[in-house]
């Protein structure tokens, strides 16, 4: 069945959604994204979301492509066109399309894209098993709380992982885990929640902030700062966050099983607490 996506004011059949080859996105990775989940019908931490994307276009000096209840209108109408249940909203917006040139255009309209994804999410048997996580050199750009649509490493990074027989990578820089590919990560040490704390070195997740308030309601104890490997392969147990699979426990790291080589119940308890949470408060 083809989808409904929405490219620039209209709602077209996929086959017929186009950009222009001179586009910004296309030509320089020119362009920033959001991904928010869909249970129920309803969208998760729409406010963060579109809190983050205007952050990450004033950080790119890039034009808005309209306002963001406008952009809950459009994602509604999406989640509706395609009824989707359960699954992801996927936006990109670029700085538009311009004759090629490093320098950015002046009095060009920005780019806007949406598309749906349907998608087991709750019952994700990734999520029952728990992941597998290798670890690799962190070689990205200096800014990675701006979301750009930069991804080649890190779709390297699971790459790397997938040859070797594992499921995601966590990046390491000066010697610390700086996040996941696609996620936040943390580990857990005698009951005590450790992340690295918010900074220009990592992307500030909207699921980040939502688990962690969480964790501090029920009285769990986050230290946020950064954490190595071996601290992370010498763990009880350890997740990651993000908003296509929520709380993923991790139950290896570089080949060290990590507590008993399945899900740890912190982990688990955060993934019921959130799941039940960002439901009850979902547009
Ligand atoms: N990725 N760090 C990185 C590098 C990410 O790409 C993501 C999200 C996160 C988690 O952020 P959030 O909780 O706001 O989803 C952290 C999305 C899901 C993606 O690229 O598909």
């Amino acid at each position: 069945m083809s989808r409904t996506v929405y490219v620039n004011g209209s709602f077209v059949p996929e086959e017929a959604a186009k950009v222009s080859v001179f586009d910004r996105g296309f030509l320089f990775a020119d362009g920033v994204y959001e991904v928010t989940s869909v249970l129920g019908g309803k969208l998760i931490d729409f406010a963060g979301h579109a809190k983050r994307l205007e952050r990450s276009l004033n950080e790119l000096d890039m034009a808005a492509p309209c306002t963001m209840d406008e952009l809950l209108k459009i994602h509604r109408e999406l989640v509706r066109l395609n009824e989707v249940d359960e699954g992801l909203v996927y936006l990109q917006v670029t700085r538009g399309a311009a004759d090629r040139d490093f320098v950015f255009p002046e009095g060009v309209a920005p780019t806007l894209v949406l598309f749906t994804q349907s998608k087991t999410l709750i019952d994700s048997p990734a999520a029952k098993k728990g992941a597998k996580i290798i670890s690799i050199e962190d070689i990205r750009w200096g800014r990675r709380d701006i979301k750009t649509v930069q991804l080649l490493y890190p779709s390297m990074g699971k790459m790397m992982a997938k040859a070797a027989g594992a499921d995601d990578a966590w990046l390491v820089e000066d010697g610390f885990v700086t996040e996941g590919t696609s996620n936040n990560a943390y580990i857990v040490k005698n009951g005590r929640i450790i992340t690295r704390q918010l900074s220009t070195d990592i992307l500030h997740g909207i699921t980040r902030a939502a688990v962690l308030r969480f964790a501090r309601e029920a009285q769990m104890e986050v230290e946020e700062r950064p954490f190595t490997i071996e601290e992370a392969m010498d763990a009880d147990e350890a997740f990651t966050t993000s908003a296509s699979a929520f709380v993923m426990p991790v139950v290896s790291v570089d080949g060290a099983e990590l507590g008993d080589g399945t899900p740890g119940p912190v982990a688990k308890r955060l993934r019921e607490i959130y799941l039940d949470e960002s439901q009850k408060v979902a547009v």
